[in-house]
């Protein structure tokens, strides 16, 4: 395999409408990145994915582009860009921006014009269509709820939106608009951007002609991914992407891939693939119900570790899955994947560990280097996030009463991970001056990074003890290029593999409260990470206590 730069890295996602304020508006700015960027290195991180920051109405936190040109003023302005990528570079760091172009939004000059005048030049930039005795072209539910056609006001036709209506579709069949994704993508990487995570980039290949499917709600209409699964021949328009923009510069990417055909692995990730890696989301999407989130399914930790090691398998060595335990689309991993009540320090860094040291590159979101939480609604009105008030909707509509709806909706909402970062214990965490956009999590006088850098047994020093690993030149090789193997898979609560390359490296967690022995299948060498003080073993048993999470050198 050739080696790339990006190989050995460790990468972070920013949340910057939630990272730091500098300017009191109660939202976070490009000036309170660059003000971190010691922090960052600090813990380790290499690469730093910004979720967008380019002007945006705002109807989808910025996932709604209105100029791909400039940086929305609410987050600052390009010269801070530029500063910070360049401040990045100095510390031998890398940024990298979301690309979202299956979308743009609503208030982008491309769709004012398309509205202007549907059948024009413009109107060919998007999906529009005439509706049939006042009915929508096609019977398809978005994401966030709802149909995906909406009217162009003044006219019978309508337009496609996958997601919110303010994300009208971009119409990549269509040339022109592919020359001005590739010419906006070069444009930004000429800027010394490191690469780009690329949004919901399996919905730019719509299955034509477009059509009715069987409805598989009482609303009449079916998931758009019962389209998508019939639609070929995305690898045309990623692979003319990867050759015009990311391979003449060499540039990291990572594809925000569901739903992809499992024989088409290699060409999205392979040595040539369309992208650098992809996001390993077979955890997040476990359990989940067409119905909604009201009908999901709970994860156990032996779910989670089959999840993982499907995805492992099925990848091997044929690329480099992005590992996360969250992001800014799902609730906060701890409370996700630990049971309920045991977010203990030990727990949290078992988690961590177990995940990070997979094959793959390492994806930290923000917080989740200190152990950060879901937070607490009191009430639906401290929602902000656009897919969980329609969740809430559904549920409502499901007949759960208004409490229970919220109860349920706040397990899986979005806006758990969108909490203000938690910086210290002062008012508002640190993280601005004004009113935060978002509420604080209660919890931020425990959970902060101030306290923990200042504590050798923190979950960040944890973190950083595994990205120190994840570098050092003895294991390096290992760690990044070894194969994984899954090992005592029948032990129930125990999640265990070996890290082979030049080392042998055993990774091992016991994913309960309560202590269990389990057999060793050979005697260590070395303990490199250990989340308690101590540990007992003989030649053939190792004892854990509860969340117990080692590597060891076998
Ligand atoms: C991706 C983003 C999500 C956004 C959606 C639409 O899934 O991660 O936040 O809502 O795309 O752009």
């Amino acid at each position: 395999m050739t080696k790339k730069w990006w190989h050995d890295k460790t990468a972070y996602q920013i949340y910057p409408k939630s990272f730091l304020d500098t300017n009191g508006d109660g939202i976070g700015d490009l000036k309170g990145i660059i003000s971190k960027l010691d922090y960052l290195k600090d813990l380790g991180v290499d690469i730093l994915w910004l979720s967008p920051i380019y002007v945006s109405p705002f109807a989808d936190q910025g996932y709604d582009i209105a100029d791909y040109y400039n940086i929305d003023p609410r987050f600052g302005t390009m010269e801070d860009m530029e500063e910070l990528i360049e401040k990045a570079k100095e510390r031998e760091m890398y940024i990298v921006m979301d690309l979202v172009v299956n979308h743009c939004s609503d208030e982008h000059e491309w769709f004012k014009k398309a509205c202007a005048d549907p059948d024009g030049e413009y109107g060919n930039y998007f999906y529009i269509r005439e509706k049939k005795d006042g009915k929508s072209p096609t019977n398809w539910r978005s994401y966030f709820g709802n149909s995906v056609w909406s009217d162009i006001p003044g006219t019978n036709k309508q337009y496609l939106h996958s997601f919110h209506k303010k994300q009208p579709d971009l119409n990549w069949e269509n040339e022109a608009v592919r020359e001005e994704v590739y010419k906006n993508i070069n444009w930004w990487l000429d800027k010394g951007l490191g690469g780009f995570r690329i949004d919901a980039i399996i919905n730019i290949k719509k299955a034509l002609p477009l059509q009715d499917y069987e409805p598989d709600r009482a609303d009449g209409l079916c998931s758009i991914q019962e389209m998508l699964s019939r639609a070929n021949g995305v690898g045309e328009f990623l692979s003319e992407m990867r050759d015009r923009c990311f391979k003449p510069h060499d540039a990291f990417t990572v594809g925000e891939v569901f739903d992809e055909k499992p024989e088409e692995l290699d060409s999205f990730i392979g040595e040539n693939g369309y992208f650098s890696s992809k996001f390993d989301f077979n955890e997040t999407i476990f359990g989940g119900s067409e119905k909604g989130w009201y009908d999901a399914k709970a994860i156990t930790p032996e779910d989670y570790k089959h999840c993982c090691f499907a995805a492992q398998r099925h990848v091997g060595t044929t690329g480099f899955l992005s590992n996360i335990i969250e992001n800014h689309d799902e609730p906060r991993g701890v409370s996700h994947y630990l049971p309920e009540g045991e977010c203990s320090l030990e727990a949290k860094k078992m988690l961590g560990g177990l995940n990070f040291m997979l094959r793959g590159i390492p994806f930290i979101y923000q917080g989740q280097e200190i152990g950060m939480e879901n937070t607490v609604f009191s009430s639906i009105d401290e929602v902000d996030d656009i897919a969980t008030l329609d969740q809430y909707q559904t549920t409502l509509e499901a007949g759960y009463s208004p409490e229970e709806a919220l109860n349920i909706v706040s397990r899986y909402s979005r806006d758990n991970a969108r909490t203000p970062m938690q910086w210290d214990a002062s008012a508002n965490t640190g993280f601005t001056n004004g009113t935060p956009w978002l509420k604080v999590n209660p919890n931020y006088r425990d959970i902060n990074v101030a306290d923990q850098m200042n504590d050798e047994h923190s979950v960040f020093m944890f973190y950083k003890k595994l990205i120190q690993l994840r570098k050092h030149p003895r294991w390096k090789e290992t760690i990044i290029y070894g194969t994984l193997e899954p090992v005592l898979e029948d032990e129930k609560n125990i999640m265990a593999y070996y890290r082979k390359g030049p080392e042998t490296l055993l990774i091992i967690g016991n994913f309960q409260k309560d202590e269990q022995e389990v057999p060793l299948p050979r005697m260590p060498k070395e303990i490199l990470i250990n989340n308690y003080q101590e540990v007992s073993y003989d030649e053939t048993r190792i004892h854990l206590k509860g969340w117990q999470f080692l590597v060891l050198e076998i």
